[in-house]
């Protein structure tokens, strides 16, 4: 029928909002997102049940979820074109999660890297939680029938997991949920430590140099740039050997859109300094705008809590079919 010819593809990706979201999130994840809200049925989560993993503040975490809401908008991601919304505000996660947990092997649980990273750096607190969160993850995705799902590397494991679990169910129980497919970004997906650039920028680094804040005020962004760690070198080349200067040229190409080649020719015997200053006023140039409307959003409570409420609203009503289905498939009464 004509109507499954002209369905849009359907997008699932999420967030935690702990932490200060980097450039490297927006290049990475953000702006991409905003490229696609045309071509596909969107939904975008705060997820604060899997920040919850590891210990937060509550009122921080509160803050945090109403401002990662606002800087999906603020960035572009339209409210009404898409969906987004904190998960907590949609039960059916947490209660999928149940029913694919026990279509999980703990086998597979043990497998996964995030999991033996993070317990090595909590191990104060490794919690129940911290070992199903490829569950909530699985849930999250599978919930919405989502065809496309964007994530960084890091969550390439995660994703094979949903995929393998959906498959399961599937066979054990008949047809049920779509397989969903891993979307990886372009170069933005992976820029580096400023003071570390042979590690990825991360929104959870102690050290506040090393990342560039998409809140950052713009003389913090330029200072921070400016102290950028590089080499001995002295020639822009974009090169493994000179990884700050290599993090340095995708931080300008992720901000203007030009190619590698362009900006190597731009910057022909230029010096570090000259590089730096550029890459600032490119970084400025870019998240200035984004800033400005962010603090528009956070004063106007009305309108976020009604984005909140309402788009909640649209998500549960889709996670429902899709829950309904799964219980009754598993022997539940519906
Ligand atoms: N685990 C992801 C991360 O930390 C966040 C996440 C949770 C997610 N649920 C998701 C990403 C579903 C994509 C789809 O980056």
């Amino acid at each position: 029928m004509s109507e499954t010819v002209e369905k849009k593809k359907r997008i699932f990706s999420g967030i935690q909002p702990s932490g200060n979201i980097t450039i490297g999130n927006y290049y990475g994840a953000l702006k991409n997102w905003t490229q696609m809200q045309d071509e596909y049925e969107s939904i975008y989560c705060v997820v604060d049940l899997h920040a919850i993993t590891v210990r937060q503040e509550p009122a921080k975490l509160r803050n945090k979820t109403r401002e990662l809401v606002a800087l999906y908008i603020a960035t572009g991601l339209d409210p009404v074109k898409n969906i987004i919304y904190p998960q907590s505000h949609v039960r059916q996660h947490a209660e999928l999660a149940w029913i694919l947990g026990c279509f999980t092997y703990m086998g597979e649980l043990n497998r996964m890297t995030q999991f033996k990273d993070k317990s090595a750096k909590n191990e104060s607190n490794i919690n129940a939680g911290l070992y199903t969160y490829p569950v909530l993850m699985a849930a999250d995705i599978l919930l919405f029938q989502t065809d496309v799902v964007p994530i960084g590397a890091d969550q390439k494991q995660h994703l094979e997991l949903a995929r393998d679990i959906a498959q399961r169910f599937n066979h054990t129980l008949s047809d049920t949920f779509t397989i969903p497919e891993p979307y990886f970004g372009k170069v933005g997906a992976r820029i580096m430590s400023l003071q570390d650039p042979t590690s990825k920028m991360s929104k959870s680094d102690a050290n506040p140099n090393a990342t560039l804040s998409l809140l950052d005020e713009p003389n913090i962004l330029t200072n921070k740039i400016k102290r950028a760690v590089t080499d001995s070198v002295g020639v822009i080349n974009y090169t493994n050997e000179q990884p700050g200067v290599k993090n340095l040229l995708d931080l300008y190409c992720c901000g203007t859109g030009d190619s590698i080649e362009e900006a190597l020719a731009f910057f022909e015997g230029k010096n570090y300094g000259q590089l730096k200053a550029s890459v600032a006023e490119v970084t400025v140039n870019e998240l200035k705008p984004i800033q400005d409307e962010f603090h528009r959003l956070m004063k106007d409570k009305k309108y976020l809590d009604d984005i909140i409420h309402t788009n909640s609203e649209r998500a549960s009503f889709l996670a429902e079919k899709t829950l309904r289905k799964v219980k009754k498939k598993v022997g539940f009464i519906v």
